[in-house]
Order: C-alpha cells, then structure tokens, then sequence
C-alpha cells in the first residue's frame, strides 16, 4: 500500500461525506484544500456549519467557486498542484434529477470534465471520484459486483455517475494519470444532506408528522455509516491501480427494507411515526447491494457499524443539534429535530 498524498484538493467538501473526510485527512497531517460553491440544494448554512466542524480538525483553505467555471477550476488547480484530487462536489439525488436533467448533466459530467482537464494539464497524478451504487441501475443482480455490465441507468443522475466514471476511465487510457472510482451505497450519519430518507424521518418523526413511504416499504437500500466510507476512501488515495483504473464498491453489504429502516428510527426515538404509503418514485432502485469482496480484498475496507448502531448514533447527534439550536446562537439547523 502506498501512502495518502500530503497535498489534497477535495471538490465539495463542504458538504456531508466531503466535510468528513477532509477532516479525517487533517487529522492524518494532510494539506486540505476545499472547493465549493456552497449552493443551495439545502441550505448553505449546513454548509457553513460543516466548515466550522472541519475547522476544528486543523486549519484548511476553502476557495468559493463552481466547477462548472473553466476558468475558475484551472485557477485552483495550477495554484495548488494537489498530490490527488478527491471529486466529491455534484448535484446529488436520484428523484430531482428525474426533474431538472440538465442541471445534473452539467454539474455531474461538465464539471468532472473541467476537473479532469485541468488535472492533465498541471500534472495531477491522482483522482478519486465519487460514483455511486445508482450506476447498477435496474437490471444488475445482487449483491452488485464492481464487473456487471451497466447498461440501464434509473434516473439522469445514475446516468451522470456513469459518464464521470467513464470520463475518468478515459482520462487514464489518454493521459496516464492514476483514477480510482469509489461507488458509495446511500450514506448516513451526522450531517446527513437534509433531503435522505434517514435525516428526513427523523425530522419529521419528532414533529409528529407524518412519513411518505414510496411503494410498499419493501425497498430495500444498503446503508452505510459515513466514517466507513471515509475509511473506504483514505484507503483509495493510498491504492495505486495496477493498469491505472480502478472501481470499488463502498457499501455494507446488509441491505434494509424500508419498513425496517423507519421501525429502527422509532426504536432509537421512543417514538412511533405515521406512515403514509404512495406510489414508487422515478427513478428509484428496488434494492442495493453491494458485494465488497474486492474492497475487502484490496484496500482492506472493513465496514464496522450496523444499521441499527448507526441509527441510535444519528438520532443521538440530530437531537444534540436540536439541543444547541435552541440554547445557543448555532446557526438554524433547518429544522432538524
Ligand atoms: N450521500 C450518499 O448517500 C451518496 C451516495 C452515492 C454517491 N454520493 C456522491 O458523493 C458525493 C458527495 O455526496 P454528499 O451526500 O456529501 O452530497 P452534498 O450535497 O452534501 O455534497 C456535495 C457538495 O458539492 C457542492 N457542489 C455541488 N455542485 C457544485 C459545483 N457546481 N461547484 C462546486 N461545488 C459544488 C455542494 O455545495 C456540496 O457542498 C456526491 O458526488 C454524490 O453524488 C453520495
């Protein structure tokens, strides 16, 4: 295993995964650099919030700016002349982006390609992108391994992973830099983007509102705690491909029901919810899977939390943060419970 790089350029970092691992990588001795535009899909003052957390870790430098901004990324980049780049920064969602494709394409594929050029031309040796388990798609048998052929994506946003994966792969072919796609399997725990079922229900669980439920509840999703990922992921700055690519899972391989997702949150809560059951979403998966043998095998991925520690773990912190918002001058949580 080779070491992480010493200087780090993490696009979207200010957001919930991304703030977690730049702090994991300051607390390693690394040098943090951030680029985000901060945009509103939820609130910039997460954003901010998650900024400050980061700060608490060690000092970093955060550039405001748009990966979609040629301009802007080649900027950053040639000024910082990172050991790898750490690709993070994307319009996230499966169902908004069934809504405004466009913008998906722009930010997911555009943007990646700004990144990657800019990487080609001031030499950065090292991308890992953040893909996701949407690239399975509708037709992949589980546990989904990092081999099946993708060729039905559900949503637009699916389809942009793809492309960046894609985009990467060829940018090693072309250019000789090293490109390791990381495929996360829904993510949860403290700073949870607001618009995830977990951070979602809770939320409105201690309101006392009710739940939409898409399809019966049998849909089942692979959750996985966020520090696992950032375990997953450190070990990816350290791998070096032996041809240059390569592609892993990051998942936990224990795939919940829906219905047995919300009943965990009512029993770390002490509180029941009311359910309302609707149609299945665009765009949605029926289950994810993911098979992490070769993680396992090759970057020594071990993830450690169950969905029911993880649970208690994030209902504990959402009601701290209620906690803080209402005895201290915290920025707005937006509600969070
Ligand atoms: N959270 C999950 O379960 C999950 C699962 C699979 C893949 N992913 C991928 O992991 C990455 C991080 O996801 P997250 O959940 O932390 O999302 P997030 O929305 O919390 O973080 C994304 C960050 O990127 C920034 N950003 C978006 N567009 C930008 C632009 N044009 N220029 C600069 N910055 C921009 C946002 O402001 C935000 O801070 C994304 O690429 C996402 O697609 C996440």
């Amino acid at each position: 295993m080779h070491s992480i790089p010493k200087v780090v350029l993490i696009t979207g970092g200010a957001g919930f995964i991304g703030s977690h691992l730049a702090s994991a990588l300051l607390r390693h001795g690394c040098k943090v650099t951030i680029l985000d535009n901060l945009n509103d899909f939820y609130s910039p003052e997460l954003k901010k919030v998650n900024l400050a957390e980061i700060g608490r870790a060690g000092d970093f430098d955060f550039v405001f700016g748009d990966i979609c901004d040629r301009a802007a990324v080649r900027d950053v980049v040639a000024r910082l002349r990172p050991g790898a780049l750490v690709h993070l920064a994307a319009r996230a969602g499966v169902r908004p982006s069934v809504e405004n494709p466009v913008l998906y394409y722009e930010t997911n594929v555009t943007g990646t390609a700004h990144l990657l050029e800019a990487c080609r031309d001031f030499e950065v040796p090292k991308v890992v992108f953040a893909s996701s388990s949407s690239v399975y798609g509708t037709r992949s048998a589980t546990p989904f391994r990092e081999d099946a052929l993708l060729l039905s994506p559900a949503s637009p946003y699916a389809a942009t992973k793809l492309a960046g994966e894609a985009m990467l792969h060829s940018f090693v072919n072309c250019y000789g830099l090293q490109g390791i796609a990381l495929r996360f399997f829904t993510v949860y725990g403290p700073r949870q983007r607001p618009d995830l079922a977990i951070n979602k229900f809770v939320r409105l669980i201690g309101n006392s509102a009710p739940i939409q439920l898409f399809g019966d509840g049998n849909s089942a999703r692979d959750y996985t705690w966020v520090e696992d990922i950032v375990s997953g992921a450190l070990a990816a700055m350290a791998y070096a491909p032996p041809n240059g690519y390569d592609v892993f899972n990051l998942g936990n391989s224990q795939p919940i029901s829906l219905e047995r997702m919300v009943t965990l949150i009512e029993e770390a809560m002490g509180k029941r919810a009311i359910r309302q059951y609707t149609n299945h979403a665009a765009g949605d998966m029926m289950v994810t899977c993911a098979d992490i043998a070769k993680a396992q095998g090759l970057l020594g991925y071990r993830p450690s939390t169950t969905i029911a520690e993880g649970i208690r773990r994030f209902v504990g912190w959402a009601l701290e943060q209620s906690a803080a918002t209402l005895t201290s001058s915290v920025p707005d949580l937006a509600g969070v419970v």
